[in-house]
């Protein structure tokens, strides 16, 4: 098999093989196949486009590139929740808890990454002494005791998907529903998930910029899901606001554990109800996710959703008096609000200023060797639809440093767009994609 033929087929239009995909995965994976050969390909992939069966085909050539998890010693169905980015998103920190609390188990790898406010992992490390590290046993041990486990990625995950995605980075293949929809869904699987749950977020603060390509990646993670035998559902997010109030560690900790007490944000409430209760329909914990939301309902007011993130933290090696006395959070020395210029309705709120603006006071990493600052962040007064006064405070900065805290309020005030006429709020939850096909609310 030459590689040079396969560039020609696929930028001819024909369909590749099974062998043939899994050729050049290999082949790159190892060395084999240069970077331009594989450039090349991309961009007649980009060009041509891949159907199902290639796409399946591709996905699980790259899982089979590295290692795969095997959870297949944690009892029950392992649903997985997967979120295309955004900003200020907590629920993993939410969702982990409040499912696990009636039953699901929930084992969770999660990465560090770079982003404008720490991963989950980071967040989690808000608890003094919370530690991700774990032998693959104690990780499996802990989520058949306390249902619920949340560990750092150290095994080489799909390493022909990483390999792949920075080459695409730097070739302007990125943007094609295969690639990018074969990309997630291969790691996914590669950490052991027998179903999964994507929140594919649309907006101004996404990956997604519109609600038409939002519902296509989600269709294709889909397909691809039940293609490879994972039973795979999508729930289409707004994005064009940040989730919840809170935008940075410590903030989002707080947020999350009010949200487990029932009174967070009423969006991210919604959201985990929402992805939650399809999480418990897969893991076969109720027939309909009307009958899920009831269930996690009652885990919530119960308090044992709560009582769940205590026990996490504490089987990890946290301290868990924080998730009863968020007073003992560190707090940075600066609090200052952000008002207001202008009288008028809140129109829009660009979520990925938001999250500059918190990243420039440190919430989060500019470079892998960056230190987080827990204690920073911003809190949102104001969303979409709500009417502010002049010299009212529509956020408020938490920072360590002045100079930050300048450079990050002239942000925040050029996120938000104020209008004089009355802004009808978004519904959070735009639709789904089951197996069955495509649900527009
Ligand atoms: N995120 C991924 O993990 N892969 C892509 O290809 C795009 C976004
Ligand atoms: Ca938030």
């Amino acid at each position: 098999m030459r590689m040079y033929d396969i560039i020609t087929k696929k930028r001819n239009g024909e369909e590749l093989t099974k062998e043939e995909i899994r050729f050049f995965v290999e082949g790159y994976t190892k060395g084999e196949i240069p970077d331009y050969q594989v450039s090349a390909l991309m961009m007649a992939i980009y060009f041509q486009k891949m159907n199902m069966k290639e796409t399946s085909e591709l996905t699980m050539a790259m899982v089979e590139s590295g290692e795969i998890i095997d959870l297949s010693k944690i009892e029950g169905i392992k649903v997985d929740k997967h979120s295309t980015g955004g900003v200020g998103d907590t629920t993993t920190l939410i969702l982990g808890p409040m499912v696990a609390a009636v039953g699901v188990p929930v084992a969770k790898m999660s990465g560090r990454g770079l982003g404008h406010t720490g991963g989950t992992l980071d967040k989690l490390e808000a608890f003094p002494g919370f530690s991700i590290d774990m032998p693959i046993e104690k990780f499996i041990n802990n989520v058949n005791d306390k249902k619920i486990a949340i560990a750092g990625q150290t095994a080489n995950l799909a390493p022909a998907d990483k390999k792949l995605y920075a080459l695409r980075d730097v070739t302007g293949t990125v943007d094609n529903m295969s690639l990018i929809a074969g990309s997630i869904m291969s790691k996914k699987i590669a950490s052991g998930a027998d179903a999964i749950v994507l929140d594919i977020k649309t907006g101004s603060g996404a990956f997604m910029k519109d609600e038409d390509s939002a519902f296509e990646l989600a269709k294709e993670m889909v397909d691809i899901g039940t293609h490879v035998g994972r039973n795979t559902m999508g729930v289409i997010t707004d994005m064009d606001q940040p989730l919840g109030f809170a935008v940075g560690n410590a903030l989002e900790v707080i947020e999350a554990i009010d949200t487990l007490k029932g009174h967070g944000p009423e969006d991210l409430t919604e959201l985990c109800l929402t992805l939650g209760s399809h999480m418990l329909v897969l893991g076969g914990k109720a027939n309909s996710s009307e009958e899920a939301r009831e269930i996690l309902k009652e885990g919530l007011k119960s308090g044992k959703a709560l009582a769940k993130l205590k026990e996490l933290v504490e089987a990890q090696g946290g301290d868990g008096r924080f998730v009863e006395d968020q007073e003992l959070f560190p707090k940075p020395s600066i609090i200052e609000p952000v008002l207001a210029k202008e009288d008028g309705y809140i129109k829009s709120i660009k979520a990925d200023d938001i999250g500059i603006a918190a990243l420039v006071l440190g919430a989060g990493r500019e470079t892998k060797e960056s230190e987080i600052d827990l204690s920073v962040g911003i809190m949102l007064h104001k969303k979409i639809g709500d009417f502010v006064k002049k010299g009212e405070a529509i956020a408020t900065i938490y920072a360590n440093d002045d100079s930050k805290r300048v450079q990050s309020e002239e942000k925040i005030l050029k996120a938000y767009s104020i209008v004089k006429e009355k802004v009808e709020k978004k519904p959070l939850i735009k639709g789904i994609v089951t197996k069955d096909g495509i649900k527009k609310f």
